[in-house]
């Protein structure tokens, strides 16, 4: 009976290892051809970067949001625990920046007005047609959970955003609009590099380099595919110290009972 207990905690130990290991492996697993990078939200003690969020929103707004739609996303998500931690009074000013389309009216016409919190991200393009004949054809996917949506997707839109190419090989000949990409599948993509140093300004100090710039909107958008990515992970850790302390006490238990009887 002793040896079953025993085995119970180390069943117990076993998953709570297991489970920490699983992430890196699927990752690995999926992600051999691209770069693991450093983030701050991976493992099991994985949060977000405050300030970084709010540098990586800098970025997808002036840059990325020229193309890509964000269609899942409030502008008052940015203020919600968990995120990018921007107060309720920037929330109010970032979204009216904004003109918003609103109606009809009571004389059933459609009119502007500026941004509230409640309003979802702005779309840059009416529709996929426009968005298409914009792009030579090809569709700028819409941003709302791209994190998720490709294998390893952190790294992988990190090596994207890093992996730009001004000559292509010599063998390879280029389609016409194409940029040469290694990362990217067929290593052509209609996207220009969307990165150069110093596009975006930051006041923090951070450099404003391409690397740069791409782990802070890489971070910024694996927290708008998993908005409750922090919550997750502490819920997870109370469940394993709960586990632990729950098998601890069941052994003692065990001992407590069993100890009058001769085994
Ligand atoms: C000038 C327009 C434009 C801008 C600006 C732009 N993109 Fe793109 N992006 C595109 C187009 C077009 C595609 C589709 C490319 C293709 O299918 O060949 C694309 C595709 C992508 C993809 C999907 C790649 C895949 O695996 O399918 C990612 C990720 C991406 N862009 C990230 C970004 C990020 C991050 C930014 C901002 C730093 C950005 N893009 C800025 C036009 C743009």
């Amino acid at each position: 009976m002793k040896n079953l207990a025993l085995n119970t905690v180390r069943f117990v130990a076993a998953g709570i290892i297991a489970a920490g290991l699983s992430t890196s492996a699927a990752m690995a697993a999926e992600g051999a051809a691209v770069e693991s990078q450093s983030w701050t939200f991976t493992g099991p003690f994985g949060t977000f970067d405050r300030a970084q969020l709010q540098r990586g929103y800098k970025v997808y707004k002036e840059v990325c949001a020229n193309c890509h739609s964000m269609k899942l996303v409030k502008f008052r998500n940015l203020a919600e625990p968990g995120g990018p931690g921007f107060t309720e009074d920037q929330v109010k000013a970032l979204a009216a920046e904004y003109e918003i389309t609103d109606g009809p009216n009571d004389d059933g016409d459609m009119f502007e007005r500026p941004g509230k919190p409640f309003d979802t991200f702005v779309s840059p393009f009416a529709n996929e047609k426009a968005a298409r004949a914009s792009n030579g054809g090809a569709y700028p996917p819409d941003f709302s959970v791209i994190a998720k949506a490709r294998p390893d997707g952190p790294n992988y839109i990190y090596a994207l955003l890093t992996g730009y190419e001004e000559e292509p090989p010599a063998d390879v000949e280029m389609r016409e609009g194409m940029y040469y990409n290694h990362v990217f599948p067929g290593h052509q993509i209609a996207m220009a590099p969307p990165l150069s140093e110093e596009i975006v300004e930051y006041t923090d100090g951070s450099p404003m380099t391409v690397e740069q710039y791409a782990h802070d909107v890489v971070s910024f958008l694996m927290w708008t595919a998993e908005p409750k990515l922090e919550e997750r992970k502490r819920m997870g850790l109370q469940v394993m110290i709960f586990l632990i302390v729950f098998a601890g006490l069941l052994y003692f238990t065990k001992q407590k009972l069993w100890s009058d009887v001769d085994h």
